[in-house]
């Protein structure tokens, strides 16, 4: 088999390594990285400590408004797929990279084999929402995390090739907790274990409101306990924009995105999580550390009802209620075996 593989956006480098790393026991595989993601810390540090082979096409698509950069990946995907000629095209969750990856091999007849297929918030007005619906359409092969993401797809009439693999990230969080251990993270930031909680932010649904910004700073505030917050370019870049300065909250401590080893070390010793990532609700789930979600909805309902996570909005005190509450989750195992890749690769070559 020849697969064509389309990455774009930090995610997706965390997803494709347990998959990787499976098709290139027999398969070949052709790297494609469109530049969605370009810093160093949001996209060359998980290639080199995940080693995943390097890309063979960098498309240095780079930001732009939706249709912008969406636009561009879809030329120059083409141009990829023609050239190489792939039995498939893989795609990863709900990026426009994924979306135009799938929109670009679907027209030229190339299957389109999605991973993590089936996700759904029910909010149109998220772009994942938009993009995860259109990828799911045009897929060939939907591989899903759980499930529900197997019953939403029923529900919109998507049948056939519809399987049940698990979670690729609890492949990689298996796969790389060990390693973790040997991360100077804590030391670096001067941390100690289980004494401070870990923030990340970066959903446009929150990021593009300076009032949901401003609420969920105040919450943050009034939270008696470190934050430690590895803070996203567009999360950063959006504080700027709105004279918004966080050196002024004496319990916040921002630092630069960092590595996956070293995330998995900062989840696995917080108190708590305090996120509106969809991977990083996951990974708290995995490592069992309560999870604090800012938005109204997830599609990681399963972390929810087994209580998990608990979802808080913008809320300021939704926020600081549940930082300070105690929740003990029941962690039931639905996430697969941890080897969602073996499963993705065996399903491909029957
Ligand atoms: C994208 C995905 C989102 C995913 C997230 C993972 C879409 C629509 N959104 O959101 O689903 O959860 O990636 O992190 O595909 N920037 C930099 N350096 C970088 C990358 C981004 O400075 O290396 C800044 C730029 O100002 C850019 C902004 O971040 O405009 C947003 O980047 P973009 O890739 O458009 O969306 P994300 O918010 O990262
Ligand atoms: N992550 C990381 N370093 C960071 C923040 C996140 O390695 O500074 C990892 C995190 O552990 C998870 C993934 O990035 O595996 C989640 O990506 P992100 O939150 O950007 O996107 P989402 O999952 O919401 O699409």
């Amino acid at each position: 088999m020849k697969i064509l593989t389309i990455l774009g956006a930090r995610p997706q480098f965390i997803k494709a390594a347990p998959v990787s790393r499976e098709i290139r026991k027999q398969h070949t595989e052709v790297i494609v990285h469109t530049g969605q993601h370009y810093d160093q810390n949001m996209s060359d540090i998980f290639f080199e400590e995940l080693n995943i082979p390097k890309p063979d096409y960098l498309l240095a698509v780079g930001s732009g408004s939706h249709g912008l950069q969406t636009g561009n990946m879809l030329i120059k995907i083409e141009e990829v797929i023609q050239k190489e000629n792939p039995d498939y095209v893989l795609v990863y969750g709900d990026t426009n990279s994924t979306l135009a990856g799938a929109l670009a091999a679907a027209k030229l007849h190339i299957p389109v084999v999605h991973i993590e297929a089936g996700l759904r918030s029910f909010n149109k007005k998220m772009p994942e929402e938009v993009n995860r619906i259109l990828t799911d359409n045009v897929s060939e092969f939907l591989f899903c995390p759980t499930d529900t993401a197997v019953q939403n797809l029923k529900n919109e009439n998507i049948t056939k090739n519809v399987i049940n693999v698990g979670d690729v990230m609890y492949d990689a969080v298996m796969y790389n907790t060990k390693l973790a251990k040997d991360s100077k993270v804590l030391e670096k930031h001067g941390l100690e274990s289980k004494g401070y909680h870990l923030v990340t932010l970066h959903r446009a649904e929150n990021t593009d409101f300076p009032e949901k910004m401003n609420s969920i700073i105040e919450a943050f505030k009034q939270i008696d306990k470190t934050l430690v917050w590895p803070i996203h370019p567009r999360t950063k870049h959006k504080l700027e924009d709105y004279g918004i300065n966080l050196k002024n909250v004496p319990n916040l401590k921002v630092i630069e995105p960092v590595g996956y080893l070293d995330m998995l070390s900062l989840e696995s010793e917080a108190e708590k999580i305090l996120t509106d990532s969809g991977g990083v609700q996951k990974e708290a789930y995995f490592l069992k550390i309560p999870c604090v979600t800012l938005r109204e909805e997830t599609e990681w309902v399963e972390t929810v009802a087994n209580k998990g996570n608990v979802l808080v909005g913008s809320d300021t005190e939704k926020i600081v209620a549940a930082a300070n509450s105690e929740f003990v989750s029941d962690y039931d195992k639905v996430f697969g075996d941890g080897n969602s890749a073996a499963h993705i690769v065996e399903y491909l070559e029957k």
